[in-house]
């Protein structure tokens, strides 16, 4: 069991992770319309990343017997500044992500219930991870500038990556 106030954050944290998968496709989008491959497939497989974040807290929910409601999901932005604009969203949407976990955890405990504060614990590894990540990235590219060869470079290396269990990649 959960309660009402648990089952509202974590329908609200499911749909954020939706709008999340939204917003990274719409990035896919916008290096797809520019024939850069490589970084088309690291948000889409980060869009996909996101759905099975929504899956996992989709099914935590039923499993504690509590339930989903679908709800409109808001439009992402459609189009981006610049490579270096599209993954200092992704920073910054992250960011605003974890806070929301954060949030979670606090009212897991605050609740005394220990299940969904385990339960989050998967999803807080998951946020180091992807904030860092995405750093990583943005260094690059601050460093490439207007190096077209050395952005190809990272196209090609950003081609490699694929959807691991779970979001476990
Ligand atoms: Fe589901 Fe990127 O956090």
């Amino acid at each position: 069991m959960i309660s009402d106030k648990m089952q509202q954050m974590l329908n609200e944290q499911y749909n954020k992770e939706v709008y999340s998968a939204h917003l990274y496709l719409s990035m896919c989008s916008y290096f797809m319309d520019r024939d850069l491959d490589g970084f088309a497939n690291y948000f889409r497989v980060q869009s996909q990343e996101e759905l099975q974040h929504a899956d996992k807290q989709f099914d935590y929910v039923h499993d504690v017997d509590g339930k989903i409601t679908i709800l409109p999901v808001e439009a992402p932005p459609a189009e981006f500044e610049s490579i270096i604009d599209c993954f200092e969203q992704t920073l910054a949407h992250e960011q605003y992500v974890t806070k929301s976990i954060y949030a979670l955890v606090k009212q897991a405990l605050e609740e005394g219930d220990f299940a969904t504060h385990t339960f989050l614990q998967w999803f807080i590894t998951e946020q180091v991870e992807e904030e860092a990540t995405v750093k990583n990235l943005l260094s690059k590219l601050k460093m490439i500038g207007d190096n077209t060869s050395a952005l190809y470079l990272l196209n090609d290396e950003l081609l490699q990556r694929q959807l691991g269990a779970e979001g476990a990649e």
